[in-house]
């Protein structure tokens, strides 16, 4: 480990993309998206669609730009969209559910991301004068504010049935899906089978540099198109974005393994610090809460003191501090972290 080597653990958006990637942005074909004539966005578009067992995909900047436009796509403006109370969409979207799509947000709380079938169908408005008329359901896989949790293909057709039996359209905002699915050693598509959209991030733990998939019907999808055109965001020689998708898709996700088995490794060792309290039945990807309530140091002095090492996490809260692992942590860098913090609650 080089002297000043800084240990970053705010975020798997910090991973930085690999030789191969660079390479393909090189050598990639380019050509004008917006007249559907670049080659390798059409590519990675293909291969993605058919990775998520959709018919159509679409390249889009960010993972919030991702969500944003699946709300226009899937709802009309004043309409009323299902919420789990922590989901992304609800607490870092900049309010775009409402000062955008024009949404009214309903939130159902849940333990860990999952929200109950019975709440939902409970949220759902009744037909009535007084009332925004329901028309999609939102679910978060894996759940970032519930600590990477997983929402399972069982959960995902329970809160389907919901859905259809209502009419109502179910998206997925999986911004970390390959998470799960590499989690629970399953097939990503037993995950969307049963939404009727969703979109993915690339820029995460897969580690593009920028861009996100939006994954759904062909008609979905061309809507999808327009929408994103009308947010500005219709890019033009994008096959430079897409290239290292392709390379993403085609050879990052089975290494989420070892982000998984990290993050263990790194539970395993901080719980066993008295002052720190991690609820470890939740760390079931790459996302790690921990909790400093029973101690007199807060999640604020523990960032700090970690900063003077060179060892970089995220306060959520008081007594909250996220750690993620990604393609950038080794299990050095564990250990190195588990020792420093070791040494603040002594
Ligand atoms: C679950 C989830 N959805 C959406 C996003 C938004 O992605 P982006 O940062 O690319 O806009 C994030 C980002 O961390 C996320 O964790």
């Amino acid at each position: 480990m080089a002297k000043k080597e800084i240990i970053d653990l705010r975020s798997d958006t910090v991973t930085l993309p690999t030789k191969e990637m660079m390479e393909a942005i090189k050598q990639a074909k380019l050509g004008d998206d917006v007249f559907g004539e670049d080659p390798t966005v059409n590519r990675l578009e293909e291969i993605a669609a058919k990775k998520l067992g959709k018919q159509a995909s679409l390249l889009v900047s960010s993972g919030t730009q991702a969500n944003l436009i699946s709300l226009m796509a899937n709802t009309n403006y004043g309409e009323q969209v299902i919420l789990e109370a922590e989901s992304h969409i609800y607490w870092y979207e900049v309010g775009g559910v409402s000062a955008i799509a024009g949404l009214f947000p309903k939130t159902i709380k849940s333990k860990k991301g999952a929200p109950n079938p019975k709440d939902i169908q409970a949220a759902i408005t009744p037909k009535d004068i007084h009332f925004p008329k329901t028309s999609l359901i939102c679910i978060e896989n894996t759940h970032n504010r519930h600590g990477g949790t997983i929402i399972t293909p069982q959960q995902i057709l329970s809160i389907s049935k919901i859905a259809k039996s209502n009419n109502l359209k179910l998206f997925m905002d999986g911004a970390r899906i390959f998470n799960a699915a590499i989690s629970l050693e399953v097939d990503v598509t037993k995950f969307t089978r049963n939404v009727d959209n969703l979109m993915f991030c690339l820029s995460k733990s897969l580690s593009c540099p920028i861009g996100s998939m939006i994954v759904g019907s062909n008609d979905f999808i061309s809507k999808a198109r327009k929408i994103r055109k009308v947010l500005g965001g219709g890019m033009r020689q994008a096959g430079i974005i897409a290239a290292p998708g392709i390379v993403a898709l085609e050879k990052m996700i089975d290494r989420l393994r070892v982000d998984h088995i990290n993050a263990k490794y790194l539970t395993n060792q901080l719980s066993k610090i008295e002052g720190l309290s991690i609820d470890q039945a939740r760390v079931q990807t790459n996302i790690i809460m921990l909790k400093t309530e029973n101690s007199r140091v807060s999640a604020q002095k523990v960032i700090k003191e970690l900063e003077k090492e060179n060892i970089l996490a995220l306060s959520l809260g008081k007594n909250t501090i996220r750690m993620v692992t990604h393609r950038g942590v080794e299990k050095e860098h564990i250990e190195k972290t588990v020792n420093v913090i070791a040494n603040i609650f002594k």
